[in-house]
């Protein structure tokens, strides 16, 4: 059956099923299509995110966590725990369970928004009389629907490295690193991004040892040079293995396991025998196959569908949102789209500032940042105020066992506004928050220094930092 809506939404992912809700909350007819199935043949809404990214892999940093608690921390507080054992399988348990939980709660989320799911692989079909045509090959066949407005979300899928086929058993991707059986003795992983960092994490808190081969001479090269210098020496001493300035050979499959042939940053040849590899070099945008020619669109050199500020392509009607379109691959800016673009097409006028996105690597201790790095403001000329203040020097932190890291606040010289802030700490991920608050509101480093903090807590380092940039720090 053919049907008429105002939107449809192609993806439900963060940014998809946001908009979808978004749109609806608009008053707008709304359908979204996913094709996404399970496994277990089970169709589901979630996208990347939910399914095999952020929520899994925070449950399973969280799961090992609270291992490595047991096994690496709890000593200093006069606690022992004789012979703490990982039950691999009830911990992925743990994680399917929460996976499953978020995926119906956006099942509920649009019955109770009369969001239809149009389950199946949707592709434009050209356009006719003010509306775009839509075509889904579902289960039961193809259905043709029209829409005056549609949000291309469909997101990404990760990266292939030429010649290295990923069977998810030995050698895997996000999807397979998720969902080991075991933990592997023996873990190597290509790439020292954000997925190699979390999950190599995990893995090692579980009791892996963990080689990361990264192909560029720079660690972390997108953070603050100071926070990247603190993680590489946090996690040397955790014993994760990270080796950069690497040139990747060829990687050979046995009954032994896995072995990859590379080049040391010297130019010398090694061979890493491991047991599984996991390959994170990057995501891609799903572009293929969505029909955007029958609509006049065109894709950009590296495969994104182009758009402005506003998310508009050069099609009026026609939209882009998350992992297909420029900026950072993170679902809070996919989101933040969503509502953007829903709001659009009512007719309202919002804006995001990118500038103001943070970002957030979980590992231990977490990485959080939003604005510009200290490095970036050398290079645009700008001149700037640094203040750092560590969480060794504060109550809380100590009393929680978690001092390592400070926080970095750097602002602008003449006038004080706050142009970028620099988390390394547990919980930097909540931390951040403040900030990309304050930069929203173009707050200087004043302001943040004169809100009242509560004490003892871990977020008085902010405050501290923000007052560091002043030269008047109160406990250093
Ligand atoms: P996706 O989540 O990829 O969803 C796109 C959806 O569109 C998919 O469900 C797909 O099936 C569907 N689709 C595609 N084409 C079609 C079609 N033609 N017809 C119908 N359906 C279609 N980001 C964070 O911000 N924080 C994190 O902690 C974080 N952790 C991550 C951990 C891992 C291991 C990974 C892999 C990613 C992580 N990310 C994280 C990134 C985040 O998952 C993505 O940025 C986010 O999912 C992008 O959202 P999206 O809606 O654009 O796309
Ligand atoms: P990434 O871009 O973060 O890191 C990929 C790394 O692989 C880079 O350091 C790159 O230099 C390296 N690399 C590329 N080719 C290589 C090669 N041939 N040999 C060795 N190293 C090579 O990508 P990743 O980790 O795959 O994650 C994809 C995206 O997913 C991230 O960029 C991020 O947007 C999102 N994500 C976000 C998370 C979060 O917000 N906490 C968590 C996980 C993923």
């Amino acid at each position: 059956m053919s049907e008429r809506f105002d939107v449809v939404v192609i993806g439900a992912g963060p940014a998809g099923y946001i908009a979808s809700i978004r749109a609806a909350q608009l008053g707008f007819k709304v359908a979204c299509a996913e094709k996404w199935m399970n496994p277990d043949g089970e169709a589901a809404l979630g996208g990347t995110c939910l399914n095999v990214g952020c929520i899994p892999s925070k449950a399973l940093l969280a799961s090992s966590e609270e291992f490595a608690k047991l096994h690496e921390a709890i000593g200093e507080h006069g606690i022992s725990v004789e012979n703490p054992r990982v039950d691999v399988s009830k911990m992925l348990e743990r994680k399917n369970g929460i996976v499953k939980k978020m995926t119906k709660g956006i099942e509920f989320l649009f019955r109770k928004n009369r969001i239809t799911w149009l389950k199946g692989h949707a592709r434009l079909a050209g356009s006719a009389d003010g509306f775009h045509r839509v075509e889904i090959s579902g289960e039961s066949g193809v259905e043709v629907h029209e829409a005056k407005n549609i949000i291309i979300a469909s997101g990404s899928r990760p990266r292939a490295l030429p010649g290295i086929e990923i069977d998810n058993k030995l050698i895997c991707d996000n999807e397979g690193a998720l969902s080991f059986d075991k933990v592997p003795k023996r873990l190597a992983v290509i790439g020292a991004g954000v997925i190699g960092l979390e999950l190599g994490s995990v893995w090692r808190r579980l009791g892996s040892e963990v080689t990361v081969l990264e192909a560029m001479p720079k660690f972390l090269a997108a953070c603050d040079d100071a926070v990247a210098k603190e993680a590489a020496k946090s996690f040397a001493k955790q014993g994760l293995d990270i080796k950069l300035g690497v040139k990747i050979g060829e990687i050979k499959t046995s009954k032994k396991g896995v072995s990859i042939r590379y080049e040391d940053s010297s130019g010398t040849a090694q061979v890493l025998e491991a047991d599984r590899l996991v390959v994170s070099v990057g995501r891609v945008p799903n572009t293929h196959d969505l029909g955007l020619e029958t609509v006049g669109l065109a894709l950009d050199e590296r495969g994104l569908v182009p758009v402005d500020d506003h998310c508009r392509t050069a099609v009026g009607g026609v939209f882009a949102i998350g992992d297909v379109v420029r900026g950072p691959m993170l679902a809070h800016k996919g989101e933040d789209e969503g509502v953007m673009v829903a709001e659009l097409i009512a007719g309202q006028s919002p804006h995001i500032d990118y500038n103001c996105i943070p970002w957030v690597i979980y590992t231990s201790p977490e990485i959080a940042w939003v604005g510009r790095t200290e490095q970036q403001l050398k290079s645009e000329g700008r001149q700037y105020k640094s203040g750092q203040f560590p969480f060794a020097a504060n109550g809380r932190a100590l009393g929680m066992g978690h001092s390592d890291g400070f926080v970095k606040v750097l602002s602008d010289a003449q006038t004080d506004e706050v142009l970028g802030v620099h988390v390394i700490s547990a919980s930097a991920s909540d931390l951040i928050s403040e900030a990309a608050l304050a930069m929203e509101f173009k707050a200087s480093a004043e302001d943040i220094g004169r809100v009242c903090h509560p004490h003892p807590s871990m977020s008085e380092v902010m405050r501290e930092a923000a007052l560091a940039t002043d030269k008047r720090a109160l406990n250093m």
